[in-house]
């Protein structure tokens, strides 16, 4: 980038980037560090491949319709916040009925910087866990969209590194750096959060990750978006927007492949899962095991039940509950309490504290609601093909590394097991190595021809933007 460029046109923004020599300074100085990352670490062998992608070039509704061909390192990554509202106020905490901030408090800027700096670091880790993922594509509707998933996880990563620059001067040009430079799984310097660091190395677990794992990310947004800082509370809004479609490829990607294995089952008339492997499709119980994984995973995401850093965030109005605002309470939590669960006595057991202390749990409740209603609906491919399987969440003390349950083995029940009975029943309720492989094994290359799908895979209702299902959803040239 140079001095003469038209900011406006390369960089699609609301933030006044045109007019803005700090932050024009910063980002000229971060944007070619980006480029190179997203080369290193972006999509396999995507370069030159012509992409029908959505871009968002405004935030009014019709800003979102642009759909064309573009190349994925032309893509227009820009800066954009939801439009302010007037007079807003915080909406909870001890600043509660105050005017929101629109520069950062001094006394948060810690805290602030902290909060911004982990949502970032999520969004080009899930880059780099799904780099290889184009090379197995089931159709060219899915290539698209798991791109369409990738530019957008790297606007999310511009959308918080416009936040450090603007907002934190030196050291959050030095954080923005440092999102360029940790990676997913490194051992010496690996992305922040867990979650993030396992790989992702095949659709199925592309779609669980999209389906749980950005549903995390969702909540997180929505907790964020009801800040007392007001830049971070328009950021996130708008970041929501984009969010819903990577829900939306896990969703439908899950539910495609239910019901794919679900058709072949009822059509052979087979249970068995060596049988229906042999059909080649993923067979139910295998779909479980990864479901419980990423579910778990991801669980730990919300962090500790019980957490000060989580209270300190909401008494200070710097981070909400989900949907705050719409909540009918006094937003402050003074004397609540909230049950967040415990293992007492060699049983789980309900266990009360201070809600004040529980945000996380609360909203890891909140969002297992939600996966709940999506895994309802894969078991409704399973019901129409007449077959007695369901697919259930295991209990949120299966398999957790953070928090009251990290301590003791629970079973997908919830019942609490010895060490010895944990090892016996783990390798039924995980993927194996035996199950990676197979999965592998159905992914061995990618479908290409316009309308094909693979055999593991049932397309979907209906194609991007009204585009038929033979659409070239990407050119390779
Ligand atoms: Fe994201
Ligand atoms: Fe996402």
């Amino acid at each position: 980038m140079t001095g003469s460029v038209n900011y406006g046109d390369r960089i699609p923004n609301n933030v006044d980037l045109g007019r803005d020599r700090v932050l024009q300074r910063a980002l000229e100085h971060w944007q070619p560090q980006y480029m190179g990352w997203w080369y290193d670490m972006g999509p396999a062998e995507s370069r030159g491949y012509d992409v029908y992608l959505r871009t968002a070039i405004s935030v009014e509704p019709e800003g979102w319709a642009v759909f064309d061909y573009v190349k994925m390192p032309d893509y227009r990554w820009g800066i954009f916040l939801a439009p302010p509202e007037a007079d807003r106020a915080i909406n909870f905490g001890v600043n509660k009925g105050r005017q929101v901030w629109s520069e950062v408090p001094g006394e948060y800027r810690s805290p602030l910087r902290r909060l911004i700096v982990t949502q970032g670091d999520t969004e080009p880790a899930s880059v780099e866990q799904q780099r290889m993922l184009g090379m197995s594509c089931p159709s060219l509707y899915d290539l698209r969209n798991i791109y369409q998933v990738n530019v957008e996880e790297g606007r999310h990563l511009w959308a918080m590194v416009y936040l450090l620059h603007r907002y934190f001067g030196r050291d959050g040009r030095e954080e923005a750096e440092a999102l360029l430079e940790r990676r997913s799984g490194d051992e010496d310097n690996p992305r922040i959060l867990g979650a993030f660091n396992e790989p992702t190395p095949d659709w199925l677990a592309f779609y669980m990750f999209t389906f749980f794992t950005d549903r995390d990310g969702k909540f997180q947004l929505a907790s964020l978006a009801e800040s007392g800082f007001d830049p971070l509370a328009r950021t996130c809004r708008f970041m929501l927007t984009e969010e819903a479609h990577h829900m939306f490829v896990g969703e439908t990607g899950v539910g495609r492949i239910v019901q794919r294995t679900a058709d072949v089952m009822a059509e052979h008339k087979i249970e068995n899962p060596d049988q229906v492997r042999d059909l080649g499709v993923i067979d139910l119980p295998t779909i479980q095991r990864y479901l419980n994984f990423h579910y778990s995973v991801t669980l730990d995401l919300f962090g500790s039940e019980v957490s000060s850093n989580a209270a300190t965030f909401f008494t200070n109005g710097l981070k909400g509950r989900y949907h705050e605002t719409a909540i009918q309470d006094d937003h402050v939590l003074a004397e609540a309490m909230y049950d967040v669960g415990d293992v007492a006595g060699g049983n789980v057991a309900s266990k009360d504290v201070p809600a004040l202390s529980a945000l996380n749990a609360r909203l890891r409740d909140d969002y297992i609601g939600e996966v709940q209603a999506g895994v309802d609906r894969w078991n409704r491919h399973i019901e129409h093909a007449g077959l007695p399987y369901r697919l259930t969440l295991p209990h949120k003390g299966f398999h957790r590394a953070i928090g009251y349950f990290a301590d003791h083995h629970i079973s997908p029940e919830g019942r609490v097991l010895t060490d010895d009975e944990w090892e016996r029943g783990s390798r039924a309720w995980l993927p194996s190595e035996r199950d990676y492989a197979f999965v592998q094994s159905l992914m061995s290359g990618r479908v290409v021809e316009p309308g094909k799908f693979a055999n593991w895979i049932a397309p979907p209702r209906t194609g991007i933007n009204r585009q038929p299902l033979d659409f070239q959803y990407v050119r390779f040239n």
